[in-house]
């Protein structure tokens, strides 16, 4: 969102308190600029069409996207205070949402009525296609069932066996190409948390080189994935086709690499895939009389279950270990807790347990998907105020997580304000995982996956910063950081 001359001033304001005063009281967008509300648009109707706009509309374009790289940057402080905000901006209505009253609302009691916002599908279908997680299609409900029984097979042994198996590997890895040094953290859990994903799901992964640039892909292509392209003026400037371009090529790398390793595996009795959890809620799924999934449906479907299931995780761990090597007192704290709960053995930690706490903790100032995107096909009222039928609506764990009437000192990472057992549960205030009918099949897994990564890597290594610029949340599609953490792993004595 560009800059407004109003910025400081009450132009902008939200309407949560006073009446629905939007931006179209604002100077900047109601007369002068560039982009117009509906009367500019009239006056201007031809105009706007001639080259001379078009370049317009593209520095706009170029410097929205270039001074919002990190979109999550666009949220101000009234965000992190209000209960409910909204705009009418000049082509809809853009509502954010961070009360209870708002969450249950949108995300569970009125969930039919705010189904997820069509502006996913363009950042996501050259990926995923039709895929589960950003459709609305009438299948839906045998979709995310099929999802839902393909992680129920894996319980949370099997993931902290996987995960443990799968560390030793990379650890081996990491010592024989000499990573240790400067480990690249967010490249390597990537690739590790696709293995573990594919490992449980699939029983088969990518190779090495095959991994290596499924996750290099897949960051170039968040890259060219902004939310803000999607506002009206940056989706119809003269970059956004070459843009589309770019982000289509990448996607057809990514998916023909799936397709070559476990599409055609899936398809193939011999091969191990053929048996396994997703196979099975698959064969599961047309059982029940639902028509069978096309070859281009079961990549969909098998994109969603590696990007949904690695990504997240891949980028909670990030943000994990960075935190963690800033803070050798932690480390040490967390050995001992990690002794005395019995964790990473999930049954034998209990929910109070540090390592839990601090995976809560990192989940709550970086929750791995910051904005739950719907759509209000219906006029509604909430906390008062109107909802127009086809408003933007935001839920977002970013700002709820960092609410000030929530937390007390919420920018501050403390890993013991969730000690006390009920914090963790505090629905409508930590939803990490989403909340309602679309909240994360995969919850329970990627717990038991972290905890297992955390202690493992804990218990061999001392964990010690890099002296580089700080990385910062991209808030494209996910919080994975927009630049590499490097962290530096001291092999403790006596660890294998
Ligand atoms: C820290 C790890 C994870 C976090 C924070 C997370 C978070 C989420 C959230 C918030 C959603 C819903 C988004 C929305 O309502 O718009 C979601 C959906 C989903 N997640 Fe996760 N997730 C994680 C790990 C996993 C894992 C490990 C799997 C699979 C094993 C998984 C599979 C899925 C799937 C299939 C969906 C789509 C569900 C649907 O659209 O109905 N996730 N995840």
């Amino acid at each position: 969102m560009p800059s407004c001359c109003c910025a400081a001033g009450p132009a902008v304001r939200s309407c949560g308190a006073a009446g629905p005063i939007g931006l179209r009281d604002c100077r900047w967008w109601g007369s002068g600029g560039v982009v117009g509300a509906p009367a500019m648009r009239r006056r201007r109707g031809r105009s706007m069409r001639s080259l001379a706009n078009k370049v317009a509309l593209s520095c706009v374009t170029w410097l929205t996207v270039r001074f919002a790289r990190r979109p999550l940057r666009l949220f101000w402080a009234s965000h992190f205070r209000r209960d409910l905000l909204c705009y009418d901006l000049p082509s809809f209505q853009l509502v954010i949402g961070n009360s209870r009253d708002a969450v249950q609302r949108v995300l569970v009691r009125g969930a039919a009525q705010y189904p997820k916002s069509r502006v996913m599908k363009p950042l996501l279908s050259p990926v995923i296609g039709r895929g589960l997680f950003a459709s609305e299609d009438p299948d839906v409900a045998t979709i995310r069932r099929m999802f839902v029984r393909a992680i129920a097979q894996v319980d949370d042994e099997a993931v902290v066996a996987a995960s443990f198996r799968l560390l030793e590997e990379y650890k081996a890895r990491w010592r024989r190409d000499g990573l240790l040094k400067r480990l690249p953290v967010s490249a390597e859990m990537s690739r590790l948390t696709v293995d573990v994903v594919s490992e449980c799901l699939f029983r088969m992964r990518f190779t090495e080189a095959e991994s290596a640039a499924f996750t290099r892909l897949f960051f170039s292509y968040q890259k060219l994935s902004s939310p803000l392209r999607l506002f009206p003026w940056v989706g119809k400037s003269v970059f956004a086709p070459i843009r589309r371009f770019r982000q289509k090529r990448v996607a057809e790398r990514m998916r023909a690499l799936i397709r070559n390793r476990f599409v055609h595996a899936l398809r193939d009795d011999s091969s191990p895939a053929a048996s396994a959890p997703f196979a099975r809620a698959v064969a599961e799924r047309e059982r029940t009389g639902e028509a069978p999934l096309s070859d281009e449906r079961l990549l969909d479907e098998v994109a969603v279950m590696l990007l949904a299931g690695h990504e997240t995780s891949a980028s909670a761990m990030s943000w994990l270990l960075r935190e963690l090597a800033g803070n050798e007192a932690l480390q040490q704290r967390l050995r001992q807790d990690m002794q005395a709960s019995g964790a990473p053995d999930t049954r034998a930690a209990s929910e109070a347990s540090l390592l839990k706490s601090l995976i809560n903790e990192v989940l709550r100032l970086y929750p791995p998907i910051p904005i739950y995107p719907r759509d209000a096909t219906q006029a509604d009222t909430i906390e008062g105020r109107q909802i127009k039928a086809g408003a933007f609506v935001l839920v977002s764990p970013w700002l709820i997580h960092r609410h000030a009437e929530l937390w007390g000192d919420p920018l501050s990472f403390n890993p013991d304000r969730f000690r006390t057992p009920s914090s963790a549960d505090a629905v409508n205030r930590f939803m990490p995982f989403g909340s309602g009918p679309r909240a994360c099949p995969g919850s329970r897994f990627a717990m038991a996956e972290m905890q297992a990564l955390v202690s493992g890597i804990v218990q061999a290594f001392d964990l010690r910063p890099v002296k580089e610029p700080v990385a910062q949340p991209l808030g494209n599609l996910t919080t994975r950081p927009d630049r590499e953490i490097h962290v530096t792993l001291e092999p403790l004595p006596g660890a294998g």
